[in-house]
């Protein structure tokens, strides 16, 4: 850690997306840059805090300051937050795989002719948000997720808020148009148990930037 009003304080953020293979050579996986959880990264580090960052693969450079775990399922994922514990925040912004293939195949699967394409047996992943926001000892003080939403953004947020057990939900528009899948720029909400705050588009660094800093004061000077 270094000066500023999160000096002393261990955070983890997770980024990026999982991916989930189903045989040695394919996977499935979600659509996530790693943009906005590697700023908030940044952002935090910014701010003085000791940051761990677990991150699915990205094509983006480790935030500088930065302690950058890599890896690749949603099972690695959560046994790498886990491993940065405890912590006085979590911020999840990983684009974590629902589900994973039951069993991989050991060798590439091969097609052939007259054979009917293979069915997928798949198994829930574990929520790594609900997982760290689950009351117990090393609960992080403050647990922040995302809700990325085509419809009904407020609404899900809420509900997503009383679901994940966490104390904010970081709400975004990803709808067709809105440019937020890879892009540079991010509309959000801030919703927690007491409202709603609207913020207007901003670059992703920026809301990175203005979060950290919401988050720095509601940490406050708890210890
Ligand atoms: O349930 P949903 O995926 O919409 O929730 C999004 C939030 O939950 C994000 O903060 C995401 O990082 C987190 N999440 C997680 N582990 C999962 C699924 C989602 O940490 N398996």
């Amino acid at each position: 850690g270094g000066a500023g009003p999160l000096s002393g304080r261990r955070v983890l953020v997770t980024s990026g997306p999982t991916v989930e293979p189903i045989d040695p050579v394919r996977y499935i996986a979600n659509r996530s840059s790693g943009k906005q959880g590697h700023a908030i990264a940044q952002a935090l580090r910014e701010l003085g805090a000791s940051v761990t960052l677990v991150s699915g693969p990205v094509q983006i450079p480790d935030p500088d300051g930065v302690v950058v775990v890599k890896v690749e399922t949603a099972r690695q994922m959560l046994e790498a937050c886990q491993a940065a514990l405890p912590a006085d925040l979590a911020v999840c912004a990983a684009a974590v795989a629902d589900w994973r293939v039951a069993e991989p195949a050991a060798e590439k699967t091969k097609k052939a002719e007259g054979v009917p394409p293979p069915t997928l047996q798949m198994v829930a992943n574990p929520d790594i948000l609900a997982t760290l926001a689950a009351p117990g000892p090393n609960r992080p003080k403050l647990v922040v997720g995302f809700a990325a939403e085509t419809e009904n953004l407020i609404a899900h947020a809420k509900a997503k808020l009383a679901r994940k057990g966490c104390d904010l939900i970081v709400a975004n528009d990803v709808s067709q148009g809105s440019g937020t899948f890879g892009g540079d720029d991010n509309q959000v909400h801030l919703v927690g148990p007491h409202g709603v705050e609207d913020w207007p588009a901003l670059s992703k660094l920026a809301v990175a930037r203005r979060l950290a800093a919401h988050l720095a004061a509601l940490l406050g000077g708890t210890k």
